[in-house]
């Protein structure tokens, strides 16, 4: 099994890594300090031969509603058309509990998490969109 972690850098991503190789599994991490840039697509397809799984776990360096829809979005569009072109089997994104209910609803960054757990479910690859990853 090998997984793609977008954003295997960040807070979660390496925390995430360290557990998943913990358990023998294959990770290549997918961030800008790769040299993977997943909204230019620069290095995203060859980072992701032979690839079953996506685990994104990316943040936007914009968090205004205009600037984080754009970025969730397009890192979605992205990974989905390069992750089939690979062969991935699952796109697993990580969102947070209550985005889009009640007060949070109208929160810039959070209307990107929500339009990110959107636009994951509707893309050609299964996805989950999970508030838990290890
Ligand atoms: N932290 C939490 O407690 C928490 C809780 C619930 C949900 N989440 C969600 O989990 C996700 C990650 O959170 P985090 O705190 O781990 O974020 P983070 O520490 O800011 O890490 C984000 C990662 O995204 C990468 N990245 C940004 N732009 C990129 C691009 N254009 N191409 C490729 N990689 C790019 C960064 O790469 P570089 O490091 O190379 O710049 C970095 O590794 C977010 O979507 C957040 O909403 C986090």
């Amino acid at each position: 099994m090998k997984v793609f972690i977008a954003g295997g850098r960040g807070r979660v991503g390496s925390r995430l890594e360290d557990n998943l190789e913990t358990k023998g599994i294959e990770v290549v991490s997918g961030g800008l300090e790769d040299g993977i840039d997943v909204i230019s697509g620069k290095g995203l397809s060859e980072a992701l031969v032979g690839v079953d799984t996506i685990v994104n776990v990316l943040n936007s360096p914009r968090f205004d509603a205009e600037g984080a829809i754009s970025f969730f979005e397009g890192a979605i569009d992205n990974l989905t058309v390069e992750g089939e072109r690979a062969g991935v089997r699952h796109h697993i994104v990580l969102s947070i509990v209550g985005v889009g209910e009640g007060d949070a609803s109208e929160i810039g960054y959070y209307l990107g998490k929500v339009a990110q757990e959107k636009a994951v479910r509707s893309a050609s690859i299964p996805a989950t969109a999970t508030t838990v990853t290890c």
